[in-house]
C-alpha cells in the first residue's frame, strides 16, 4: 500500500495567505496541517508516500518536509504543472504508484479518526474476496447537514456505493465525500477515461462514478469523529480549537511579573509571558513574548511573535508577527511577519470593539 497526499492546488479560498505560501503549511496548534496527514500515513504503516506539489509552492513544502525521515516515511515528490483537479493528480502520479493499491489524502484536510482502521478494512476486504470481485475503491463519507455543497453518495441496501454526484440540487443522501480515498489500479483506467468538468478540472468524483458505472465494486465507510477541510479561515480556526482541546498543559518558557496561566497552556521553551493572563487551551511558540495582554482561549501563536497591550482569543498567528494595543483580536488568522497595531492610544480612544481579520504575510494593519 502506498500513500498519495495532494498538496498542490490554487488555495484561492485562503487568499491572501496563499499568495505567498502554501495553505498546507498553515499551522494548526503550531504544526503545519500537512504534517498531521504525513503522520497519519506513518501511523497506518504506509511508508512510501508521494506528495503532489504545485510549481509555485513546491519548494517551500519540500523544504519543510525534507525526505520524510523525520516522520518515518520515504517521500517521492510529484510536481503538478497546473491545478487540473484531484483525478489529474492520480494521472501524474502513475509512475510513482505503479500497480499498487494506495490511499489518497487531501493535504489540507484533517480527521479525528486517523487512517489506520479505514486502510485495514480495505486490505482485509480485498483479501477476503481474492477470488470474487474485490472492492476497486473504498470511500469515506461523513453525515452533513448541507449535502448540496458536497460530492454526495447514494448507497444501496447491501452497502455498495451506487451513485456519486457532485453538489447535487436534490441530494439522494446526507453522506458527503471526505478527502480520503482507497484505490486499486483500476482507478488509472478511470482517470484516463473522464473528461474535464465544467470548471475545467478532472474530478475524482467523476472517476469514482466511472468505476461504479463500469460495474466495479466501490465500498464505503461512514466516518466517526470530526473531519475538517481547512481550506478557509473559519474551518481552520475550528480545527485549531479541536486540536488544542486535545492538548495537555506544559510550561517550558518563562512566566514573570503579574501573570497568570489558566487551564491547559503550552508555553514552548524560549517563550515569555510578562504581566499577562493566558487562558488555555493555547500554545505560544518559542521566542514569542506576550506582555501586558490577555491571550486565549483557543489561540495558537507561532515562533518569534510579540503580543503586547492586546486581547486575543480564537485566533492563529503565524511566525514573527506582532499585535500591539489591539482591544480584542478574535476569530482571526494573521500571516507571517505582519504587524497589527493601533496608531493612537489613550484610554478615551479605546472602542473595545472586536476585530476579526484574515491578514496575509508581510502585512501592516493600523487601527485608529
Ligand atoms: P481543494 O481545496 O479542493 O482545491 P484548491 O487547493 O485549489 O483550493 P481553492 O478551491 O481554495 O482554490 O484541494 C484539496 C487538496 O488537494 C488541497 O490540499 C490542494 C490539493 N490539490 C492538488 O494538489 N491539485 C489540484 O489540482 C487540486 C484541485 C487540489
Amino acid at each position: 500500500m502506498k500513500g498519495l497526499i495532494l498538496s498542490g492546488g490554487a488555495g484561492k479560498r485562503l487568499r491572501p495567505l496563499t499568495h505567498t505560501s502554501a495553505k498546507q503549511l498553515v499551522p494548526v496548534a503550531n504544526k503545519p496541517i500537512l504534517f498531521y496527514g504525513i503522520e497519519e500515513m506513518a501511523a497506518a504503516g504506509i511508508t512510501d508516500v508521494g506528495i503532489v506539489i504545485a510549481a509555485s509552492t513546491g519548494a517551500e513544502i519540500r523544504q519543510a518536509v525534507g525526505d520524510g525521515s523525520d516522520f518515518g516515511v520515504r517521500v517521492t515528490w510529484i510536481t503538478q504543472p497546473e491545478p487540473l483537479g484531484l483525478a489529474h493528480c492520480v494521472q501524474i502520479a502513475r509512475g510513482f504508484l505503479g500497480d499498487d493499491e494506495f490511499v489518497m489524502y487531501l493535504g489540507d484536510n484533517m480527521l479525528e479518526a486517523g487512517l489506520s482502521g479505514f486502510v485495514e478494512r480495505f486490505v482485509s476486504e480485498r483479501a477476503a474476496c481474492a477470488h470474487a470481485a474485490p472492492p476497486a475503491a473504498q470511500i469515506l463519507l461523513a453525515e452533513v447537514s448541507d449535502p448540496s455543497s458536497f460530492g454526495v453518495a447514494e448507497i444501496a441496501a447491501d452497502g455498495r456505493v451506487v451513485g456519486l454526484v457532485e453538489k447535487p440540487k436534490r441530494p439522494r443522501s446526507n453522506l458527503a465525500l471526505v478527502g480520503v480515498y482507497l484505490f486499486d489500479r483500476t482507478i488509472h483506467e478511470a482517470v484516463g477515461s473522464i473528461e474535464p468538468s465544467a470548471r475545467g478540472e478532472f474530478e475524482i468524483t467523476d472517476a469514482i462514478a466511472w468505476l461504479i458505472n463500469e460495474g466495479h465494486r466501490v465500498d464505503h465507510e461512514v466516518l466517526s469523529g470530526w473531519w475538517i477541510d481547512t481550506g478557509k479561515k473559519d474551518p481552520l480556526l475550528e480545527c485549531n480549537r479541536l486540536v488544542l482541546d486535545t492538548f495537555g498543559g506544559r510550561i517550558d518558557g518563562c512566566v514573570s511579573g503579574e501573570s497568570s496561566i489558566e487551564g491547559r497552556v503550552v508555553l514552548e521553551a524560549g517563550a515569555k509571558v510578562v504581566n499577562s493572563t493566558v487562558q488555555g487551551p493555547a500554545i505560544i511558540g518559542s521566542g514569542s513574548t506576550v506582555e501586558n495582554s490577555r491571550v486565549g482561549p483557543y489561540v495558537s501563536i507561532a515562533a518569534d511573535c510579540r503580543i503586547s497591550g492586546s486581547q486575543v482569543d480564537n485566533s492563529v498567528i503565524l511566525g514573527r508577527s506582532t499585535v500591539t494595543d489591539v482591544d480584542r483580536l478574535s476569530g482571526s488568522l494573521v500571516g507571517r511577519d505582519s504587524v497589527l497595531s493601533r496608531s493612537v492610544r489613550s484610554d478615551e480612544d479605546r472602542s473595545g470593539r472586536r476585530l476579526s481579520v484574515m491578514v496575509g504575510d508581510h502585512c501592516r494593519v493600523e487601527i485608529e
